[in-house]
């Protein structure tokens, strides 16, 4: 099986099915960026069906590290466990069926790498809970900053009050992203 045909029949099935996936520049991009910095733990919260997902832990597969991703549809997590299987990469994913806001502060472990993707209005909540499983110098993605800035008003106001330094990257048509570098 050819990876970058699945992957690209993957995101097809997706747009089909109006299943918000990130752009595949955008992930060729966040690709690079796990390869710079040489991530071993990645943290994902929303993975849908699971595209972002595969393009993150065939990047991981390389340098030996691994990711936990969360996703509360039972019917996109089971959808998941038979694609991480075609795609060969369920060594190195933990995927968890649940509600992010009730299984982050459950994780014992800290991550060098997270990826915010879920519902939009709850973004400054994940940020709220992930911010303390990071370690120092590591990244936080928080994507659609753009596209939703409105709703995630919050989430903004979090970043102001909480006096964090961030930068928002247009990163193609379709949208961008908010870096923070703890
Ligand atoms: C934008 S999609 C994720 C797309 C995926 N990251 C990709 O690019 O392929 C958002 C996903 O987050 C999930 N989600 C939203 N809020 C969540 C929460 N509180 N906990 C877990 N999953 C959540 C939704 O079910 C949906 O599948």
């Amino acid at each position: 099986m050819n990876i970058d045909i699945f992957l690209q029949n993957l995101k097809k099935h997706g747009i089909e099915n109006e299943i918000p996936n990130i752009s595949e520049v955008n992930a060729i991009f966040l690709r690079d960026l796990i390869k710079i910095k040489k991530a071993k733990n990645m943290l994902e919260i929303g993975t849908a069906n699971w595209y972002s997902t595969i393009h993150f832990a065939l990047e991981l597969k390389n340098i030996w590290g691994k990711i936990t991703t969360i996703e509360f549809s039972k019917l996109s997590y089971d959808t998941a466990l038979e694609n991480f299987k075609i795609a060969w990469v369920s060594p190195i994913i933990n995927a968890i069926n649940g509600n992010a806001l009730d299984v982050i502060p459950s994780l014992g472990e800290k991550y060098d790498f997270v990826f915010i993707d879920g519902m939009k209005r709850r973004t400054k909540d994940f940020l709220e809970l992930v911010r303390n499983k990071v370690e120092e110098g590591w990244i936080i993605i928080i994507d659609d900053v753009i596209k939703f800035r409105e709703k995630m008003i919050w989430f903004w106001e979090y970043l102001e009050d909480n006096k964090i330094k961030y930068n928002t990257i247009p990163i193609d048509i379709d949208d961008g992203i908010v870096m923070i570098v703890k």
